[in-house]
């Protein structure tokens, strides 16, 4: 197998194969990283993060898994650049090619990053668009991986709004990886009929499916894999709290839905989750609308069957992964 090269968009220009070998590399360097047993390939190679959203673990991923492997980092946050306002995308591609062996790109429409892609003739990763954030996708499934052993034919449900970045994005991992996906929500925020007809088709020859319903005892009864997301993501107006609390209350993720599900039922969310007020959006929703939580209860979020920390981890050992094999 071979990525040398090749850009990280989105998981739907990635083969089965492909992916697993970028989970077995994760895996490889995960217990390379626990062992102290250094792999700093990449010694002397250099990569641009630009961020003109934020990021936590992100960002963090990128440095650590570049600073294992040996490169240095620049990071261009939201403000700190040219890019967009005084300097096209084509341009800044052109310019940082010539600097880096690498370029990071978090932002809004897809198509940006695709744009980037087109004029560096350098690797260029997602790290999250309004459509897709892939290499969360990796993270999630190396988690799942390791929590039952296999990924084929494991059930996933996505509660929550699921016509995001990271509705789409699972829904395209498991189609790829045999899986079967269902997003359980209201149907306004069902996945677009063009990505899950694409993802129904690829399913069709893995042994994977596509499922929706608005109906949460019957979308969760089952799951191997419970999963949410913020229900106002990055980007998006202040104004659509209200609404998106209204309408997507009924799919949080409480402990009545993880029986639903089964006690092997795990829980997982990409974080940053609202599973408590004890952050500003937090706080101000609870003022505002008289809820103590968003889409997870902190009773299952704190929970034995919530893998969210491993997956936040896993995130650092797939991005190491994703740059050795491309760079
Ligand atoms: N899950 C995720 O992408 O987190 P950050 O926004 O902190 O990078
Ligand atoms: N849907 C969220 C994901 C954050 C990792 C957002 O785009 O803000």
């Amino acid at each position: 197998m071979n990525l040398k090269g090749r850009d990280f968009l989105k998981l739907l220009d990635f083969t089965p194969e492909e992916i697993v070998y970028l989970l077995d590399l994760a895996s490889e360097l995960k217990d390379k990283k626990k062992k102290g047993i250094p792999v700093d390939t990449l010694r002397g190679k250099n990569i641009a993060l630009i961020f003109e959203k934020t990021s936590t673990r992100t960002r963090c991923a990128f440095e650590v898994a570049a600073h294992d492997l040996g490169m240095g980092t620049t990071y261009l946050d939201p403000a700190g650049s040219q890019i967009g306002k005084k300097e096209s995308i084509a341009d800044t591609a052109r310019v940082l090619a010539g600097m880096y062996e690498g370029i990071e790109y978090r932002g809004f429409d897809q198509e940006i990053v695709e744009e980037l892609a087109r004029y560096a003739k350098v690797p260029v990763w997602n790290g999250l668009t309004n459509e897709f954030h892939p290499t969360q996708m990796l993270a999630d499934l190396l988690t799942i991986r390791e929590h039952f052993g296999h990924l084929k034919g494991i059930r996933l449900t996505f509660m929550g709004d699921a016509r995001y970045n990271m509705g789409n994005s699972l829904m395209v991992a498991c189609a790829k990886m045999g899986m079967h996906f269902t997003a359980c929500t209201t149907e306004k925020y069902f996945p677009s009929r063009e990505l899950s007809d694409q993802c129904r088709d690829i399913a069709s020859e893995t042994g994977g499916s596509i499922t929706f319903t608005e109906d949460p005892g019957c979308g969760t009864k089952g799951a191997d894999v419970i999963y949410t997301d913020v229900w106002v993501s990055m980007g998006e107006s202040d104004q659509v709290w209200e609404e998106r609390i209204r309408e997507l209350s009924p799919y949080r993720v409480t402990r009545s839905i993880m029986e639903n599900a089964g006690e092997g039922a795990v829980f997982m969310h990409c974080l940053p989750a609202f599973h408590d007020l004890k952050t500003v959006i937090g706080e101000q929703m609870g003022e505002r609308f008289g809820i103590m939580e968003m889409e997870v209860t902190d009773e299952v979020f704190e929970s034995s069957q919530s893998l969210v920390f491993e997956e936040a981890e896993n995130r650092m050992h797939t991005i190491k992964a994703v740059m050795a094999a491309t760079l």
